[in-house]
């Protein structure tokens, strides 16, 4: 019975088909990103306060004009039928139950539609995000777009940090390659069956980066909330608040990218500063434990996204366990917070829990 997210992990490694194993849970190059992410919360100490009210202890916090339960959202992921034959539609049954937030993937093996039949459906659910990517002709992007909202998606996440594929060399190795009946569904051409991946694929998607003025393009294409995933720079945080952006997600793609790219632990702070209140600021890479869930909050961070323990729950046990890891996180989230004295994530109940400074070390309760 597992009784972490890392039991969760090597459980699922046993049930998963080694090549399938290094796409999901491999990353770029050295995979130095990918390690760094994890490392980086683990290693930021927490100083908790002690004797501080606890009654009305909660996790819920505000997004983008939303109360949601907690703060933790199921990331944009692409072919998770590859980790479990119901994929996506397992993600957005449990996440939705457990009132996480879903972004779905462009490159979803399930029906974008059905995903959010689903997911909609559950009266204690999160938010629901539709993730892009740029494609190579606009009309391809618009229909999607279209569909998206037609289905009740309720905001955009366009990922600007995979103009091109990573050095995934993991997975290069293991001679991985999409089995049958799993693709990219929702760019299947529409007089296609469905049932493989459309005439755009993922290579040709990535070859065509995305520039600022797509950003503002999709901006005037929608009416719905445009957030930029995978910054990492304050400066592009200033520029993505000049185009327009509702909310920014610091990643560098779970270390799939780019390598040698810092932890998002060590970005969030900066991101968060340049941003300075204006937008959200949300984060992921590397969140394993309910305590990095409280130290990405105390930093500013308005909600946080999980990847790969989401598909080591569903390889698991397909809703069950993604639902498992997500309840596993919001637990840890809540000890965490009553065992460092916060009674909710409010920036003023947490950010003396990361203090190291001598005006922080003067603050009275
Ligand atoms: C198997 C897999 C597929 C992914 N596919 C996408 C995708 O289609 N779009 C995207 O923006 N990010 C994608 N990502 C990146 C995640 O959204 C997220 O940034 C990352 O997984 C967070 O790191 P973590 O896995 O350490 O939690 C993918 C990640 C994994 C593991």
């Amino acid at each position: 019975m597992p009784v972490t997210l890392a039991d969760h992990e090597w459980l699922a490694q046993e049930r998963t088909e080694p090549s399938a194993w290094a796409y999901l849970c491999g990353g770029a190059a050295d995979e130095i990103t990918l390690r760094a992410n994890q490392n980086a919360w683990q290693q930021i100490p927490l100083r908790p306060r002690v004797l501080r009210p606890l009654a009305g202890c909660h996790t819920c916090t505000e997004l983008m004009g939303r109360t949601l339960a907690h703060p933790i959202m199921v990331a944009p992921m692409a072919y998770q039928r590859l980790a479990h034959t119901h994929g996506e539609a397992a993600t957005a049954l449990a996440a939705a139950a457990q009132g996480a937030g879903l972004v779905l993937s462009t490159q979803s093996s399930t029906r974008l539609e059905d995903v959010a039949r689903l997911y909609l459906g559950e009266p204690e659910r999160g938010p629901l995000w539709f993730q892009l990517y740029k494609m190579a002709a606009r009309s391809h992007m618009r229909d999607l777009v279209q569909r998206a909202e037609d289905a009740g998606y309720e905001a955009l996440v366009l990922t600007v940090d995979a103009p091109v594929h990573g050095a995934r060399d993991r997975e290069r190795r293991a001679g991985f390659v999409l089995p049958p009946g799993v693709g990219a569904i929702n760019l299947a051409s529409p007089e296609g069956d469905g049932s493989q991946p459309g005439p755009v694929d993922f290579d040709i998607l990535c070859n065509q980066a995305a520039t600022w003025d797509d950003v503002a393009w999709l901006g005037m294409l929608t009416s719905l909330p445009m957030v930029l995933k995978g910054i990492t720079h304050p400066a592009d945080a200033r520029l993505a608040l000049e185009a327009g952006a509702a909310a920014i997600i610091v990643s560098n793609h779970g270390g799939r990218t780019l390598d040698t790219v810092p932890a998002t632990a060590q970005l969030l702070p900066e991101i968060v500063a340049a941003v300075d209140g204006r937008c959200p600021v949300l984060v992921d890479g590397g969140i394993r434990r309910g305590t990095d869930v409280l130290k990405a909050m105390a930093m500013g961070a308005s909600a946080v996204l999980v990847g790969r323990p989401v598909i080591h729950g569903l390889a698991n046990s397909g809703a069950a366990g993604v639902a498992h890891v997500i309840r596993l996180l919001r637990d840890e989230l809540a000890i965490a917070m009553a065992l460092c004295g916060c009674r909710t994530l409010s920036r003023s109940d947490t950010t003396s829990i990361m203090s190291f400074t001598s005006n922080d070390t003067k603050e009275t309760p």
